[in-house]
């Protein structure tokens, strides 16, 4: 089932498509600006559990803030492709994976993203079966991050290589428009990228890739008190605020103005 607003015609532009740029929106100022701007995917990502509500992961989120950030962004996108992040625990099994991602759909995603390889592939074929697409998200997986303890580099180890390269493939058969690959060492990215016929989108993947994904918040410097290694802020849209909200006091201080 995909609604009206679905435009499942611009999945099959993205393995043509020269290089895919794409961001996380949570809201619907962002999400407008970034449309605005071209950006072909955009992003309702589960780090908003970091970014919008302060958590210390993704893991808290829940199917019900993911609905509300979706319907925002929706209602800022004309263009591009606007993609959900099914949230943690959302995707257990196919008959719920299939319940929640038909809800992401009607708040107004054109399709789903969700993590994981040989283990999701039953719930990814149930949603790509009721024609609902979806993008894959192999090395580190933030969901895991309870199992895994921090946040690192995947594909160092030879069977840390097998096993991406393996799921990419997976992935692949089962149907998904695109896998993300997330902190995975470059000559590895590479590897599968140049093995696989669907584009491949990176996030501290190195150069190989057939595009690039970030958190928005990291490229306009709205949250500087973490900024991955990978990350390059190319505005402080937090000094801007703390410069703005300075001079508002000030201006709130000068008798002229009363
Ligand atoms: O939630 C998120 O921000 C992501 C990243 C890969 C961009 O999944």
């Amino acid at each position: 089932m995909i609604p009206n607003k679905a435009k499942p015609d611009s999945f099959i532009d993205l393995k043509t498509s020269s290089r895919i740029c794409a961001l996380t929106a949570y809201d619907y100022p962002t999400a407008r600006i970034l449309d605005e701007s071209s950006i072909d995917i955009i992003l309702v990502g589960d780090s908003l559990g970091m970014m919008v509500f302060g958590h210390t992961d993704t893991t808290k989120v829940t199917m019900e803030m993911m609905i509300n950030h979706t319907i925002a962004c929706s209602n800022g996108v004309k263009q591009s492709l606007l993609i959900t992040d099914m949230p943690y625990r959302s995707y257990e099994t196919s008959e719920s994976a299939l319940t929640n991602a038909k809800l992401l759909l009607e708040a107004g995603a054109h399709g789903v993203k969700l993590e994981g390889g040989s283990n999701v592939i039953p719930q990814i074929k149930t949603l790509i079966q009721n024609n609902i697409p979806v993008i894959g998200h192999l090395g580190f997986l933030p969901q895991s991050i309870k199992e895994e303890k921090y946040y690192k580099k995947k594909g160092k180890t030879e069977s840390e290589k097998m096993e991406i390269k393996r799921d990419a493939k997976l992935l692949q058969d089962v149907g998904v428009s695109a896998i993300i690959l997330e902190s995975v060492e470059s000559d590895l990215a590479k590897n599968v990228t140049e093995s696989l016929k669907i584009p491949t989108i990176g996030i501290g993947a190195g150069d190989f890739c057939n595009g690039e994904i970030r958190v928005i918040n990291d490229i306009i410097g709205s949250y500087p008190w973490f900024i991955p290694p990978f990350a390059k802020p190319y505005c402080s849209i937090a000094q801007d605020i703390r410069d703005a909200v300075s001079a508002f006091r000030s201006s709130t201080l000068d008798e002229t103005n009363l």
